[in-house]
């Protein structure tokens, strides 16, 4: 972990927050290279799940939205974690990863089962209190009056509003049935123990969709869903054996759900939840309806059957598919030298699609003529791809500089360029070159990032 998160400051993904005033809270942002990873992460989603699907529809809905909406989903009741404060050194825990640590199971009904296992600080050995809710909604006022009349919250989870938007959607559009709403966007907990880098966040992105369907087909869709999740991840260059799908017991469902599994990755840190999938009935729906007064269901145009639909949820973070990306795309390899020896060579072997930069222009010297040449290839190809040019320093560490960010492609222009024609494109994975014609380099770029 400690390698990566280090590469992912030094190379640009990822930056602690507000550093130069000593960082703020796990907060991270994502620098010139990161933006470009997790940017192409969301549009790959969105090409798949959206675009090239005839059955989901978009949506981008507010952050703050009623406080009713969160009355309604149960999130101001049971959207809670257990603490505990030491009373000595006033350090807070989350009861729950307390009991894991000592290799227990917390049951979340009855946390004051386990007196014993929670009595001291594991800091300090400082004596700890009872079991508290905490509530992990980020309250915000809205307007200029800081009174409960002006509260509002940002949104845990951006799945309610593709539920309080389902009757606009359904009237706006009139999709067939099953149907999808797809979102991407930001979501905010205001967690207890944020931690391992990006894993856990206040501020993240998820990737959800609410799968409207009947209730009699919710396990076929779910077995859908989940089959889609593992295309998904192959599509990410994450293998079977770099996760694990848990099913989440029937007493540690959440409020609304009737089966839920989560897909767990194995981080360096431990095997810890990467995406869920939730059969959320028809809660939701119906829970909405009943606080808004508004009728949310949908009239099967042939039969002119009414009903309130079922849910099924995939859902991703995108913040810990970027993590998963980067932990599984880095490998260490022995690279032959110049002079016929070794040496370790660090390669970021992100699936094409993914990379920050597509192709890396090299000119083999800084000599003006060579230069020209560069620039002009530079600028052809930035039509098309995303493009970094760099002439400082040997062409060996350029390679190595481009491996260690990902760049599936590396163009050389040398001094036979001038009369040739031609440049050596060399290949991040197998190191081969290849010498072509400049005029057939972007036709051979796009051939390769299409397969
Ligand atoms: N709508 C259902 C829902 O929000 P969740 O399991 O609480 O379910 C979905 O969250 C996904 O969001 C998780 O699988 C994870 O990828 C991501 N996620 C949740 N909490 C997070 C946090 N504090 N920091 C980063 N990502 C988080």
């Amino acid at each position: 972990m400690t390698t990566i998160v280090s590469l992912a400051k030094r190379r640009g993904f990822i930056f602690p927050s507000s550093e130069i005033y000593g960082g703020f809270a796990n907060t991270w942002d994502y620098g010139p290279l990161g933006v470009e990873l997790k940017n192409n992460i969301k549009r790959v989603w969105w090409r798949r799940f959206v675009h090239q699907r005839d059955d989901i529809l978009g949506l981008d809905a507010a952050l703050l939205m009623n406080p009713k909406v969160w009355e309604a989903s149960g999130h101001l009741e049971n959207f809670s974690d257990p603490l505990v404060d030491c009373k000595s050194c006033k350090k807070r825990f989350r009861a729950d990863h307390l009991l894991e640590a000592k290799g227990m199971k917390p049951d979340f009904g009855k946390m004051h089962d386990h007196p014993s296992a929670l009595k001291n600080c594991p800091e300090c050995g400082g004596e700890l209190t009872d079991v508290r809710r905490f509530n992990l909604m980020f309250k915000t006022f809205v307007g200029p009056l800081e009174d409960e009349s002006a509260v509002a919250y940002f949104r845990p989870e951006t799945a309610q509003a593709m539920f309080v938007d389902f009757k606009q959607v359904v009237d706006s559009l009139r999709p067939n049935f099953p149907f999808g709403i797809a979102q991407v966007g930001k979501a905010f907990r205001n967690e207890i123990t944020p931690g391992n880098f990006t894993f856990r966040t206040r501020e993240f992105e998820q990737m959800e969709i609410e799968y409207f369907i009947r209730e009699k087909d919710w396990a076929r869709y779910f077995d859908h869903w989940l089959e889609q999740m593992k295309g998904w991840l192959a599509l990410l260059g994450i293998s079977e054996k770099q996760y694990v799908v848990r099913e989440i017991p029937k007493n540690e469902l959440a409020h609304y759900s009737k089966r839920t599994i989560d897909i767990d990755f194995h981080f360096p840190f431990g095997q810890h939840e990467l995406y869920g999938l939730a059969y959320r009935t028809n809660f939701d729906l119906q829970r909405h309806s009943q606080v808004s007064g508004v009728e949310l269901t949908y009239t099967d145009p042939q039969t002119q059957e009414k009903f309130v639909p079922h849910v099924i949820e995939p859902t991703w973070g995108v913040d810990r598919s970027v993590l998963a990306v980067l932990v599984s795309s880095y490998s260490e390899e022995e690279a032959p030298t110049a002079d016929g020896k070794t040496e370790k060579r660090v390669v970021m072997k992100f699936p094409k699609q993914l990379a920050p930069y597509q192709v890396a222009v090299l000119p083999l010297s800084k000599k003006e003529e060579l230069a020209k040449v560069a620039l002009s290839v530079a600028k052809q190809l930035r039509q098309n791809f995303t493009v970094s040019y760099d002439e400082t320093q040997s062409i060996g560490r350029r390679y190595r500089r481009q491996d260690e960010i990902g760049t599936p492609y590396c163009v050389t222009v040398d001094f036979d360029s001038l009369t040739d024609h031609a440049v050596t494109v060399r290949d991040r994975d197998t190191m081969k070159q290849e010498r072509m014609k400049i005029a057939e380099l972007a036709a051979y770029l796009t051939d390769n990032f299409k397969s």
